[in-house]
């Protein structure tokens, strides 16, 4: 079957894999890549730089008026500045989800990614895409990954950065933080599409996920 217009969402946990994942598929297929954490990531950055409490929504929402978040050949800019190194850091990992619970930020960010995905074909990842941004896409995958491998690939991946004060044990309860909150907050929370794929990259190297992928994409499952 051709597609003119490819959509493919890709939803998970926190360390679950879906960025790589999603990254190495639209290279193969030429595909662009969104990844949707990377503008609650900004926002976030944002808040905390101005120095604004992230559990006052009300202040949230007032900076957002006044933000610009774009994505540009892979790179998220915040007001013209590219952001994609610091969005990554440990203090950005635990306010994220405050921020992205607030019903009018989800709004808007939704309204930007949907604008994203109505010319190019696109791989996009986040929590709520395949649920509530692009319900319609042309194939969906739901990552997933035990707690205890998605935190050791976190603190490699914080370590190997160079970050301080990096322990084990914090980036599990981190995750375990986030889990929750990602998937018991009111508005749009984590949850797999009954139409969705299940992928666990729990214990396969990227490139047995990759081509499992790309068998449920090309028809040979
Ligand atoms: O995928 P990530 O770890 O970069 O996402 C950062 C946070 O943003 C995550 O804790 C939940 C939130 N998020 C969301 O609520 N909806 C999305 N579509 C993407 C991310």
């Amino acid at each position: 079957m051709a597609i003119n217009h490819l959509i493919i969402a890709v939803d998970g946990p926190a360390g679950s894999g879906k960025s790589t994942l999603a990254r190495k598929i639209a290279d193969i297929l030429g595909m662009e890549y969104i990844d949707t954490g990377a503008m609650y990531r900004a926002l976030t950055l944002k808040v905390i730089e101005e120095g604004i409490d992230p559990t006052d929504e009300d202040d949230v929402l007032g900076l957002l008026e006044e933000t610009t978040i774009t994505y540009e050949n892979n790179y998220i800019y915040l007001d013209g500045l590219e952001v994609d190194k610091k969005i990554r850091e440990n203090i950005i990992n635990k306010h994220v989800s405050d921020i992205a619970k607030i019903e009018g930020v989800r709004i808007k960010m939704v309204e930007l990614q949907r604008e994203l995905a109505r010319s190019d074909n696109v791989i996009m990842d986040g929590r709520d895409i395949g649920t509530v941004v692009l319900p319609d896409a042309n194939f969906k995958f739901f990552i997933v990954a035990s707690v205890e491998e998605r935190a050791r690939r976190r603190y490699r991946e914080l370590v190997d950065r160079g970050e301080p004060d990096i322990t084990y044990q914090g980036i599990l309860q981190g995750i375990k933080d986030r889990d929750r909150l990602d998937s018991t907050r009111q508005v749009a929370p984590l949850y797999k599409s009954p139409d969705a794929y299940e992928i666990d990259t729990t214990s396969k190297t990227v490139d047995e996920s990759v081509t499992e992928i790309l068998n449920i994409i090309r028809g040979g499952k």
